[in-house]
């Protein structure tokens, strides 16, 4: 199942509300929130108090993408906000099984999450623990950036890996998604899309998430 994931960033902030209506009823079916701490990426952004007020005006699944050094700390918190959905970096856990026991005892889908320089490898022994692999196709840390192709085959690996092994994660993948980079990504086996800039960047978000889901379920149906 094909589906688009509204990241909030490229929101603006003070109509959040109203600007993820407006893209839940073009398609929209996961809120992504974008977790950054000015440590693990050169960026601040929100914390569980948007969490928990975006949990009053949505009932899809709110998707907290940790951008953060020491999600430990912060995982119960945002849990109890009303996440459903969290995902870490690789790159940010030390005891990265542990981890992601910890998101899951506190119910909520765990999701792992790799940078562009970091290979599908990395992930081996955990693919069988998480519920999402989020591949990452820019440098996390700001929207509106451009795609960077390498990620293609990362999902191509994934999805082999997880037919091979009889896994069960979905694919997601987050960065420079839009209309000219969207097929290819749902070709190689992409079943989430996350989509900040093409959704809310210009125009009008219903009718840019509308064209873009419409893009990738078509490239969907011509997968072999
Ligand atoms: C980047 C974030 C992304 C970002 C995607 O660090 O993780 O979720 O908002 O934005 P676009 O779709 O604009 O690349
Ligand atoms: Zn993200």
């Amino acid at each position: 199942m094909i589906e688009l994931a509204l990241s909030i960033l490229s929101a603006d902030f003070a109509r959040l509300g109203d600007e993820v209506r407006a893209a839940c009823e073009g398609g929209g079916s996961v809120i992504h929130v974008d977790i950054m701490d000015g440590h693990f990426v050169p960026n601040l952004t929100i914390g569980p108090p948007v969490v928990k007020s975006l949990r009053k005006v949505t009932q899809l699944p709110l998707d907290c993408h940790l951008m953060i050094e020491n999600p430990d700390e912060f995982i119960p918190a945002f849990a109890e906000a009303g996440a459903d959905w969290i995902s870490v970096h690789q790159e940010a856990c030390r005891h990265l099984n542990r981890t992601l026991h910890l998101i899951k005892s506190h119910d909520c889908l765990a999701g792992v999450v790799i940078n562009p320089a970091t290979p599908v490898e990395a992930l081996f022994e955990v693919l069988d623990l998480v519920d999402y692999v989020l591949v990452m196709s820019v440098n996390p840390g700001f929207g509106g950036q451009k795609f960077i192709p390498s990620a293609v085959h990362k999902i191509r690996r994934l999805a082999q890996i997880r037919a091979q092994r009889a896994l069960r994660y979905r694919i997601e993948v987050d960065g420079g998604i839009a209309l000219d980079t969207v097929a290819e990504v749902v070709q190689a086996g992409a079943e989430i899309m996350v989509a900040g800039n093409a959704v809310f960047g210009n125009g009008d978000p219903k009718k840019n998430a509308e064209a873009l889901l419409k893009a990738a379920t078509e490239a969907a149906l011509l997968k072999v």
